[in-house]
């Protein structure tokens, strides 16, 4: 049987500040994000654009774009490390939002960045098993990531929503169940305890493990798929530099230079890389806006080649598999307009996103207000239950 993935989407927040602006305001000089981190904007989620808003508006982009149907869906499943509540998972939210079946399992996934891969991979194996009897899965990473105004990881935030939908007739993706090196340990990278909205993070020791995590898992592929030709590597980018990182690591354990890794960055990795630069990190969708932006960029030139997947999630676990890409599915990709939600964003002064990260701290409390927003939104809470305005025609 095949399974993959059939369609994507994404969606991100109406507002961006542009990394070049920060780095004046922290007097930090403007090469050390653009060039250093390889970043130039990320997206800023504003006050009505909660996770369960962006994912909401992902999916239904999904569905508007690539024709699925939401009655055909027999499985959702959210990956966030953004949760809006200890018990209700944004799956179930969803489940409205969208006009999901009553005979749909839903719930929410949480490992750091890798909670959505966890989704996609469960997804996969619900497909291959029979469990679907022909139905499809929704997969929605939702993120918004946020650390200490001032601090170092501040360049490395970012906002957004990305939707997968899992099939067994995938029009862009052939993934391939089993075929995927797992690598897991406890370690102390990156967290957020449960009382605060911003991330605390190790930066040096955080890069460290991704880089060890992508040897153990990258071995563990080997050894399933020995013989695996890979034409393009996209990577889980918390910034575009790591991704550059990481292909030199990748290639030095298949014996090849940093002159041979840095060669190949051109053609194998940075197609990948342009979504992310405008967007920044967007945690469990991060791989995801990776392989978007390849598809957007190459799908037609890649049809019927292997292309190479890794996620990393802090705490921390790691995948590294591999998807051929679709025949047919260079005209599919383009028809699903990929890269549209980033053309209608505004650009935020420095000020204006601070007073947006100032007004972070009492969003889950405040009260409900009556809104007409175009697209879905969050309005406050009522009696302790998050609201939300559905799309308003404009
Ligand atoms: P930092 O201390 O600000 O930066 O932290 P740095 O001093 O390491 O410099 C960064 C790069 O800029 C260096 O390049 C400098 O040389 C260069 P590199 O040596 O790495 O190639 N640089 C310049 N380049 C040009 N002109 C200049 C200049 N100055 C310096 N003038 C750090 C950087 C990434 C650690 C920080 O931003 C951070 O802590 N970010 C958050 C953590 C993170 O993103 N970690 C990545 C791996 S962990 C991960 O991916 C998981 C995650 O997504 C969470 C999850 O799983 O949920 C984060």
């Amino acid at each position: 049987m095949r399974v993959g993935i059939d369609a994507v989407a994404v969606a991100v927040p109406e507002s961006y500040l542009e990394l070049a602006d920060l780095a004046r305001a922290r007097s930090v000089p403007e090469a050390k994000y653009l060039e250093g981190l390889g970043v130039q904007r990320m997206s800023i989620a504003g006050p009505h654009e909660d996770p369960v808003a962006l994912a909401a508006n992902a999916a239904r982009r999904l569905f508007a774009t690539s024709g699925a149907e939401a009655s055909r869906i027999g499985l959702c499943v959210v990956g966030t490390e953004t949760g809006v509540d200890h018990s209700k998972p944004i799956a179930a939210f969803l489940h409205r939002l969208l006009g999901l079946p009553q005979r749909c399992r839903v719930y929410e996934t949480k490992h750091a960045c890798f909670g959505g891969t966890a989704g996609v991979l469960t997804a996969v194996d619900w497909i291959a098993s029979g469990s679907a009897r022909g139905k499809s899965a929704l997969v929605v990473c939702t993120d918004i990531a946020r650390y200490e105004l001032g601090s170092a990881g501040e360049p490395t935030q970012g906002a957004g929503g990305v939707a997968l939908l899992l099939s067994e007739s995938p029009r862009l993706l052939e993934l391939e169940p089993g075929a995927s090196g797992s690598f897991s340990r406890d370690v102390d990278d990156f967290w957020r305890p449960l009382h605060r909205k911003e991330a605390l993070v190790d930066g040096q020791l955080s890069v460290q493990c991704y880089l060890d995590a992508l040897a153990g898992a990258y071995a563990a592929f080997r050894e399933v798929a020995p013989g695996a030709q890979l034409s393009r590597r996209c990577y889980h980018v918390p910034y575009g530099k790591m991704a550059r990182k990481a292909h030199r690591h990748v290639l030095a354990l298949e014996g090849r230079s940093e002159a041979e890794a840095d060669a190949s960055f051109a053609q194998e990795v940075a197609p990948s890389l342009r979504l992310p630069a405008q967007v920044g990190n967007i945690y469990t969708g991060s791989l995801w806006l990776s392989l978007a932006s390849l598809l957007e960029a190459e799908a037609a030139t890649l049809e019927g080649q292997r292309i190479g997947l890794f996620s990393y999630g802090s705490g921390c676990a790691a995948e590294f598999f591999a998807g051929t890409v679709a025949r047919g599915a260079g005209a599919f990709a383009r028809s699903l307009r990929l890269s549209e939600p980033l053309e209608r964003r505004r650009r935020l002064t420095v000020t204006e996103y601070e007073a947006i990260r100032r007004g972070d701290a009492d969003a889950d409390a405040r009260p409900a207000e009556s809104g007409r927003y175009g697209s879905v939104a969050y309005l406050g809470t009522r009696d302790d239950k998050r609201q939300y305005q559905a799309a308003v025609a404009r």
